[in-house]
């Protein structure tokens, strides 16, 4: 364990090869995404700079256990169902903290983020708006805060209940996004965007939409279910062989744990 008054070099080894092993068990490498099961605020810091952050991180509005979306009310019977299904999970009871958004912001020079009406974030001329076209007491829409240049962009997907464009499967996470959702964010990205960094992957819905867009990715989650579901939908995105063009040239980097410590950001 590293102690902070102690500053010989066996002291500061004994703590950077613990933190070295720490982020090589939550290491998982399937093609050319690299996939952590840990907490981003621990990741992040590790990583070199990405060339896009496309993420949906927790809203705060404790959907998880309350069953309520973005605002709108559902049914006792579908809270219950969703009780029964998820447990009581307390994940989004909470937004991620200021100094960790902009930490991630850092990262990327594109930035999308699910749920930005949740967060401070600066003005903005090109938010997303994701219209499901439900017709129920659910959020008609969902928001993307974006850092792109243009006008508002709106996409309609359906997604409503059972009913759910091109049959797109819903899959075991209870705020899943449709992977036609996240290929068309990923679509409006600048064309030389090759890696995407999304730190709150949960059933790696991003990362699927990035493998079928031959795009390299960089994914985070902290609860090892959602990892494990994650991992198994990216590799099924590279089975499936509908890879839209051959992967970009360089691996993206990790930067080395000294120089993590020693780097301001
Ligand atoms: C809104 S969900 C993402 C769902 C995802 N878009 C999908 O399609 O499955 C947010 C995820 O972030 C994860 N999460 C929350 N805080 C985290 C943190 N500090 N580090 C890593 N993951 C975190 C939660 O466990 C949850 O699965």
């Amino acid at each position: 364990m590293y102690d902070a008054a102690d500053n010989s070099s066996k002291s500061y080894e004994v703590a950077i090869s613990s933190l070295r092993e720490r982020l090589e068990k939550s290491k998982v490498v399937i093609g050319d995404c690299t996939l952590y099961c840990e907490e981003a605020e621990f990741i992040v810091p590790t990583l070199a700079k990405v060339d896009a952050l496309v993420t949906d991180p927790p809203y705060g509005i404790d959907i998880a256990s309350n069953g309520s979306v973005h605002g709108g009310t559902s049914s006792p019977k579908w809270r219950k169902a969703q009780k029964v299904e998820y447990g009581e999970q307390r994940w989004d009871a909470e937004t991620v903290a200021p100094d960790l958004i902009d930490a991630i912001r850092a990262k990327s020079k594109w930035q999308v983020i699910f749920g930005g009406n949740y967060y401070a974030l600066p003005p903005a001329s090109c938010w997303f708006v994701w219209d499901k076209e439900t017709n129920g007491n659910l959020a008609d829409c969902e928001l993307a805060w974006t850092n792109l240049p243009g006008a508002v962009r709106r996409l309609r997907y359906l997604w409503n209940g059972f009913a759910r464009a091109h049959n797109e499967p819903r899959g075991d996470h209870p705020t899943q996004k449709p992977v036609g959702v996240m290929k068309w964010c990923i679509e409006h990205l600048p064309a030389d965007v090759e890696t995407i960094l999304d730190p709150f992957m949960g059933s790696g819905t991003t990362l699927v939409a990035a493998v079928k867009l031959g795009k390299r990715g960089i994914g985070i989650e902290k609860d090892p279910k959602y990892f494990e579901i994650a991992c198994r939908r990216i590799e099924q995105a590279y089975a499936q062989g509908d890879l839209f063009v051959s992967p970009p040239s360089e691996k993206p980097k990790q930067l080395d744990l000294e120089e993590t410590l020693s780097s301001p950001n």
